[in-house]
């Protein structure tokens, strides 16, 4: 059963090996020690045994389940045997699809992000993100010349009005607009599942600014695909294609490819192919990957996906049902065995992610040894029938 490898494999990851390593090089030796502590202290991370067809998807980000069913291989075949004018169309089709006025694929997500934060803020700005942004936007801040990089509370309006009243008291050069601010937020949060409230946001940030100088990026990694008219994302949802300086789409995710997506204006472009290493120091995404991002985009624009972007809508309220009147999940909560944010009100909610956290208490032992059980899991609700 693919349980009882999934454990094996695990268990076997967390045997401690350096004490076996006495007449291996010290190098190794020493990074297995650094690896003992972490098996020690909150288990090694490790690559889990790919999945077989008996398991039911509910972790990973095929959202749309284009990878499971073959049909992004499909896509990505009749691309192939198609194309014509490949190198230029696939960005300026993208741009077009996104009511943007460029893309820019880049080869990784991650690094779109690391590459776009790298590159646009200059010495003396200033960067405001929400405290549960990704690792990479983490990462890229620390490569930026932002002069602040202040968290504000997860998808918190008032949290985000008193640090943007903090800068702007803080001196002259933020209120005059002669310093910038990027505001950095994630339109479904991979972890949480909540969406971020952009509407408020941008009206606030234009009430306290004037002149311009604060603007947005956004991560859509997690709705592309699955949340605005044909799967284009929360911006476009809400029609709040102007007021966003910078989107990012992820490939990995619903397209079932790799790559990012970077939609910006010229000036922004511009400032990317200036300054960001991340971006222009490194090959420019290779020809397959650049076919099977145009399939799926493919898939998306020609409406192939509704289906399945409208059954993660079913799903999600399905799971919601089951989950808020289940006698033995009801007791779980009571107990505080469990806690499911997402479910308080979801009736109120007009769209949902797929992505809904169940949170267990730090004292349960989930696993079969000893170990700090902090964990919490979250359940992924795909397209696929159950
Ligand atoms: C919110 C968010 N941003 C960025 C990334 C990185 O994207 P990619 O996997 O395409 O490099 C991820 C992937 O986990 C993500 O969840």
């Amino acid at each position: 059963m693919y349980s009882d490898i999934l454990f094996k494999t695990w268990l076997q990851e967390q045997t401690p090996r350096a004490p076996l390593m006495k007449n291996e090089p010290a190098f190794y030796r020493r990074l297995e020690q650094s690896l003992d502590k972490a098996r020690k202290d909150n288990g090694l991370i490790t690559v889990k045994p790919r999945w077989d067809d008996t398991v039911v998807d509910l972790t990973t980000s095929d959202f749309l389940s284009l990878n499971r069913t073959g049909r992004i291989r499909e896509a990505f075949k009749s691309e192939l045997a198609r194309h014509g004018d490949f190198v230029s169309a696939p960005p300026r089709e993208i741009a077009d699809f996104h009511n943007s006025e460029t893309a820019w694929i880049a080869h990784s997500g991650f690094f779109a992000n690391v590459g776009v934060l790298e590159a646009v803020l200059l010495p003396g700005d200033a960067i405001v993100y929400d405290e549960l942004s990704h690792a990479s936007t983490i990462l890229g801040m620390k490569v930026s010349m932002a002069a602040e990089k202040i968290p504000f509370k997860h998808n918190s309006l008032d949290s985000l009005r008193d640090v943007l009243e903090s800068l702007k008291n803080s001196g002259p050069a933020f209120a005059s607009g002669e310093q910038s601010i990027l505001i950095c937020v994630e339109s479904v949060y991979s972890m949480e599942g909540d969406i971020c409230p952009l509407k408020e946001f941008v009206d606030l940030a234009k009430e306290m600014f004037p002149a311009g100088n604060a603007q947005f990026i956004i991560d859509e990694a997690h709705s592309s695909g699955v949340i605005g008219p044909k799967g284009s994302g929360l911006v476009q949802m809400l029609g709040l294609e102007k007021e966003i300086s910078i989107r990012l789409h992820m490939c990995s995710k619903a397209l079932a490819s790799t790559g990012g997506v970077i939609l910006c204006n010229k000036t922004i472009r511009s400032t990317i192919i200036q300054n960001s290493r991340a971006l222009t120091y490194s090959g420019a995404p290779s020809f397959p990957m650049v076919a099977s991002i145009r399939a799926g985009y493919q898939l998306l624009i020609s409406g192939e996906t509704q289906k399945a972007q409208d059954d993660i809508q079913r799903n999600a309220k399905y799971f919601f049902e089951l989950l808020t009147t289940d006698p033995i999940c009801e007791e779980a909560i009571d107990e505080g065995l469990l806690t499911i944010p997402l479910a308080d009100d979801w009736e109120q909610r007009s769209i949902h992610s797929h992505i809904i956290p169940i949170k267990t208490p730090s004292h349960i032992q989930l696993y079969p040894k000893e170990r700090a059980a902090s964990d919490w899991f979250c359940t992924r609700t795909t397209q696929e029938k159950r």
